[in-house]
């Protein structure tokens, strides 16, 4: 029976040639288990995986691998009602798990470890973490979709003022404007597919960076843990960090599209505008107007990619310029993931809530789109179309009669079949039939154009790819 003489200030796990335990502020400063115990339940899937392979191998008995299950269990549900005392002096989730272990079974819990390292164990802990949250993202984006799409549905007619510059620009369908939403999130949600097909190769028994001597099955704990292969590169298995740069960098470009809708939403519900009421449950009231009802969820929503492109440009920083392989710096990677992700899906929800009970005003709309001349190009094509005239030309006579009926404090349509004679004695009475909103909207049936038609049938494209 050996036994080992390390200090007792010395950290129990790895203190044998320990004479002295950490300064406090060592202690602080070097302890990622305030916030990586949120990994507790891939560090124990992955312990689970690793003890199974083991003793598959012949590298432990079946005994002491039926004991770490057993006991890895128990500390599964310690910690999942709250009974497990967590010790800063046991710096993470891995030792904290693996000391905890050791308590409840004894001896066998020493074996786990074998042909393993905490660097491999956080690498895979990590991967499974953040793998769960792109099907997070994929679940949310969905229902997003979802919610868009119903609003399409039910005005695809509807006409609306279409902006560049935020200056009305051509009529366009509020069924158009909301599908355009889906394409965007459609590709937020590819991204997350994407990111999560490549980062799903299983890290474990990369060991401490070069591999083991032990005759492990990396085949079997890949597969165990849901992961398609093992990684290939022992070294590059433990020291990138890129699967969580993906998952940031397509959570950011997902939250700047979140934000464009939300400052859509505070525009489009203001006073001025009035396009859309949003519900009770999306808005709150002030303490002193009482008139005012508030889009503080969108606006926080407009706000929030700030912290997710922030955590996006911290794990850059400090990811770039490391060697290869594992440094302490990589500890760094955890806390603005955590943050990127709870922020990304409370947003979605927060998004999903407010586009499914937003109420559009179908009237102000239209009204909004008759106005500010929005049929001007279409008078523009009229004369190329029906007079023959170059469009350079037709743009200079249309602009004549919008300065015309600026003039004169009416719109295009408001203008009478002579005054337009003046300008182009070309000009038939036809011609008024191309100023209406609706026509005009109707008339642009080219493919993903904003004709009704055109936006029912991606509706029902996106709705049978949905399911
Ligand atoms: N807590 C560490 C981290 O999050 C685990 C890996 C530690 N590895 C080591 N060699 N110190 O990165």
């Amino acid at each position: 029976m050996t036994t080992t003489n390390a200090s007792p200030a010395a950290n129990q796990m790895w203190g044998g040639r320990f004479a002295e335990g950490p300064d406090a502020i060592m202690q602080a400063i070097n302890a990622s288990i305030g916030f990586d115990q949120r990994l507790y339940a891939q560090d124990i899937a992955g312990s689970r995986a690793h003890a199974a392979m083991l003793a598959a191998q012949g590298i432990i008995t079946p005994n002491d691998a039926e004991a770490i299950r057993e006991g890895l269990l128990t500390v599964l549900s310690e910690i999942e009602t709250g009974n497990f005392p967590f010790k800063v002096e046991l710096e993470d989730i891995h030792m904290n798990v693996e000391a905890r272990l050791k308590e409840i079974i004894g001896a066998p819990a020493g074996r786990l470890h074998t042909a393993r390292s905490r660097n491999d164990q956080v690498a895979v802990d990590f991967r499974l973490w953040v793998r769960d949250q792109c099907d997070a993202a994929i679940a949310g984006l969905t229902a997003l979709m979802r919610a868009f799409l119903a609003q399409a549905e039910a005005g695809a007619d509807w006409v609306m003022p279409g902006f560049t510059h935020l200056q009305t620009a051509q009529p366009v369908t509020w069924g158009h404007h909301m599908m355009a939403y889906v394409e965007m999130f459609a590709r937020d949600r590819s991204r997350f597919m994407d990111a999560r097909a490549r980062m799903n190769e299983c890290p474990l028994g990369a060991a401490a960076l070069a591999g083991t001597s032990f005759p492990i099955d990396r085949m079997a704990t890949a597969r165990a843990l849901g992961f398609d292969r093992p990684t290939a590169n022992s070294l590059d298995s433990v020291s990138d960090r890129d699967f969580a740069l993906e998952f940031l960098a397509a959570s950011s470009i997902c939250a700047m599209h979140l934000s464009r809708f939300a400052e859509e939403l505070v525009i489009w519900s203001s006073a001025q505008f009035r396009f859309v009421r949003l519900s009770d449950r999306w808005t709150t009231g002030s303490s002193i107007m009482p008139q005012k009802k508030n889009p503080d969820a969108a606006e926080l929503l407009r706000a929030k990619i700030g912290r997710i492109l922030g955590a996006t440009v911290a794990l850059f920083t400090v990811m770039k310029g490391l060697p290869l392989t594992y440094s302490k710096d990589m500890q760094e990677d955890k806390e603005q993931v955590f943050d990127a992700a709870d922020t990304l899906m409370l947003g979605l929800a927060a998004m999903t809530g407010m586009v499914a009970d937003m109420a559009a005003n179908r009237e102000s709309l239209a009204a909004a789109a008759a106005s500010g001349f929005s049929t001007a190009t279409d008078l523009a094509d009229w004369l190329v179309r029906e007079l023959g005239l170059p469009f350079r030309e037709a743009h200079h006579v249309t602009g004549t009669l919008v300065a015309m009926a600026e003039s004169q404090g009416c719109d295009l349509p408001d203008l009478t079949l002579a005054q337009m004679q003046s300008v182009h004695s070309g000009i038939r009475a036809d011609v008024f039939e191309v100023l209406g909103i609706e026509n005009s909207v109707r008339s642009r049936r080219s493919y993903g154009g904003t004709a009704p038609d055109q936006v029912r049938a991606q509706i029902a494209r996106w709705k049978e790819h949905l399911g």
